[in-house]
């Protein structure tokens, strides 16, 4: 088994270079299947769910390499529009390839994407908009199978903006007749990278980033280049990091306007943060006030840096409330980071955090992500060793979270047993 262990209490120093965003380039991966020409995207995450989502598209009969950073997709010789069930389930986003196909096939049978330990994650949204479009859906056996002979433009109210379901009704309606609305789209910066993507396929859409998207169908769309954007979620982890350690920390490739509500947060908390360029210098003299975080569609304070934030406000000089609005089961780390001294109380969905002065290091798992995240940054910060196994969550969406941290001064190891 691999495990990553932490030996605590060191101060950080030096610059993190930030990869590029892991829920930018899988959407933006499944969108390459739109049309039969070659996509190559520049300087990707080598992350498990890239590796993984690239089997998908394998599956089905399109190609992908990549080299020296750079993914090459050709997917000419699309055979399938029904990727492997088995595969398809291994990793929810693999169900952003629903709208690519159904756009570009006429039909689609793919398994319901696992939900996974921090909800349900239902996907009826994702189906409201496809049926919008004019897609007949069938749900059954595990599958969900759809059909469209012909897509056609509609205005579709999404009940709560969800990321995924805003990507698969753009993907799928980048070349339906007419005009698209969505409306309470998500606003992430991801759905902005992904519109800028396909526009640059041939696509015409308008008003990503705001809550309101429309899209007026093309007739074909061509192969492009694209350079993903900088993951804004590894950044506010590192930003963090900085924080817990009572360090000085340069933060490299980050767009300062995704992480606002981050640097607003560890600003509030006694943090100092400098921006310059595509830079953001962060520092900490290790005292650590406590803040409450509430968790919101972007751009409030992401749910993927509840966990991380909570690790932090554990060592904080007083007590903070950290609610969770976007997932109804997104606090399984809690009970992994009581194993090293944290006082937290959980209350439905908002858990109080008595901070401590001090954690002490322990065995522990990662149960999900980010998840796996906060507790290397507990661990950074502990008194003694921490041991963190089933680290295969934490590969998912760090590009060597050991390394990047090992080069900057932290003690930290990662073990095959
Ligand atoms: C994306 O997941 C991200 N994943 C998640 O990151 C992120 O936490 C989430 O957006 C919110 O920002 C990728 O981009 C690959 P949602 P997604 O649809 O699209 C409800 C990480 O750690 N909902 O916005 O699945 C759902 O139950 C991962 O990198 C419906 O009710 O998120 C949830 O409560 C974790 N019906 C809320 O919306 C639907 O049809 C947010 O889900 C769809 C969603």
């Amino acid at each position: 088994m691999t495990k990553i262990i932490v030996n605590g209490g060191k101060r950080l120093n030096g610059t993190v270079k930030i990869s590029a965003a892991k829920n930018s380039v899988l959407p933006i991966i499944a969108a390459s299947l739109l049309c039969p020409e070659k996509c190559v995207l520049e300087e990707i995450p080598l992350l498990e769910d890239v590796y993984c989502i690239c089997d998908v598209l394998k599956s089905i009969g399109a190609s992908t390499e990549i080299s020296k950073g750079r993914l090459t997709i050709n997917p000419q010789n699309i055979i399938s529009a029904e990727p492997p069930y088995e595969l398809v389930r291994k990793m929810r986003a693999s169900f952003l390839v629903m709208g690519p196909l159904l756009a570009r096939m006429g039909n689609i049978k793919i398994s319901l994407p696992g939900g996974c330990n921090i909800g349900t994650r239902p996907i009826d949204l994702h189906l409201k908009g496809l049926s919008a479009l004019g897609a007949d859906i069938n749900v059954g056996h595990g599958y969900v199978e759809a059909k469209a002979s012909k897509l056609v433009g509609a205005r579709i109210y999404l009940d709560f903006p969800s990321v995924g379901a805003t990507e698969n009704i753009m993907t799928t309606a980048v070349m339906a007749e007419g005009e698209t609305v969505i409306e309470n789209a998500a606003e992430e910066p991801e759905i902005v990278d992904l519109a800028n993507f396909l526009n640059s396929m041939g696509a015409d859409i308008i008003g990503a980033g705001t809550d309101t998207i429309k899209i007026l169908g093309v007739r074909d769309l061509k192969g492009s280049v694209h350079c993903v954007i900088p993951d804004r979620i590894e950044a506010g982890t590192y930003m963090i990091a900085a924080a817990i350690t009572g360090s000085d920390l340069v933060i490299e490739n980050v767009i300062a306007e995704h992480v606002k509500s981050v640097v607003a947060k560890l600003t509030e908390a006694g943090v100092t943060i400098y921006e310059k360029g595509n830079k953001l210098r962060v520092k900490s003299e290790g005292v650590i006030r406590p803040v409450d975080i509430k968790t919101l569609p972007y751009p409030g304070f992401p749910t993927d840096l509840q966990a991380p934030m909570m690790a932090l406000m554990s060592i904080s000089n007083g007590t903070s409330m950290i609610t969770e609005t976007v997932f109804e089961n997104r606090f399984m780390h809690v009970c992994e980071l009581k194993r090293m001294g944290v006082n937290i109380k959980i209350d439905g969905r908002s858990a109080v955090i008595e901070g401590v002065t001090k954690l002490s290091g322990a065995k522990v798992k990662a149960t999900d992500l980010r998840a796996g995240a906060a507790l290397i940054l507990a661990g950074l910060a502990a008194e003694g060793t921490t041991e963190i196994s089933d680290i295969h969550h934490i590969d998912r969406g760090y590009v060597n979270i050991e390394k990047k941290l090992k080069k900057v001064g932290a003690d930290i190891e990662r073990i095959e047993e």
